[in-house]
């Protein structure tokens, strides 16, 4: 699997197919994450979340991962015209077998990346991130998504059918449906603080936070 062929093709496909949705999607709970001063983003792509970042978080420094080193190229480059002045590295990793022995995380970016994995491997890169993870890290996502009924559901199925078929004769893809990563996220300790649907529930943003200030916040959030 890999996303070499595809990345001098990403952007301009993103700019027809989406507009400017999907950027709006990764963005969305970014002005939540103030305060971030070690910030992961994995299966981090073309850069374009780092270079929102990078504006957003200036005293953050940054480690990007992907697994694509013609996806890291691009990244390199968008961070170079955005010219932030933070600390950046770039690492070539797959995180279905990473593991991280440095300083711990205290915010983790995935942006249409777990929904690359089958079920049988996406435990295994969320307990990896996690493990990268500080106690009360927070983690934000997007990620394509399958709404509970109705209309918007068949519409989705449609949609999602075609983007994985596309990817995997593109990219290789071993996942060919949608997995939610919930499950694995709560397994590792994290709590949903936020989502927001876009697109009629097609896509979905989170904010997740781990510790116990995230507990606490989740029981006054549903209780009111
Ligand atoms: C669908 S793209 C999403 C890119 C970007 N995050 C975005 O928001 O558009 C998935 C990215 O995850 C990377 N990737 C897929 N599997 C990976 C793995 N096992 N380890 C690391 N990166 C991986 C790909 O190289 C690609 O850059």
């Amino acid at each position: 699997m890999s996303f070499d062929r595809l990345a001098p093709h990403y952007r301009w496909m993103e700019a027809i197919l989406a507009g400017g949705l999907l950027q709006r999607c990764r963005t969305h709970w970014l002005g939540e994450t103030r305060g971030a001063r070690r910030v992961l983003l994995a299966g981090e792509g073309n850069g374009r979340m780092l270079a929102a970042c990078v504006t957003a978080l200036p005293d953050a420094e940054f480690v990007v991962l992907d697994q694509s080193e013609a996806m890291l190229a691009q990244a390199r480059r968008r961070w170079l015209q955005a010219g932030g002045p933070q600390s950046v590295t770039f690492q070539q990793a797959d995180l279905r077998d990473w593991q991280h022995s440095g300083e711990k995380f205290d915010l983790v970016v995935t942006n249409f990346f777990l929904d690359c994995f089958p079920p049988t491997e996406l435990g295994q890169v969320v307990a990896n991130l996690s493990a990268a993870a500080a106690p009360s890290a927070r983690w934000l996502l997007t990620d394509f998504t399958l709404p509970e009924s109705g209309w918007r559901r068949v519409r989705a199925r449609w949609v999602l059918a075609l983007a994985y078929q596309f990817f995997r004769l593109a990219t290789g893809l071993a996942a060919g449906r949608i997995t939610a990563p919930d499950e694995a996220l709560r397994a590792q300790g994290f709590v949903l603080r936020e989502r927001q649907h876009f697109n009629h529930g097609l896509l979905q943003s989170d904010l997740w936070e781990r510790g116990m200030e995230a507990a606490t916040r989740r029981a006054t959030v549903e209780s009111a």
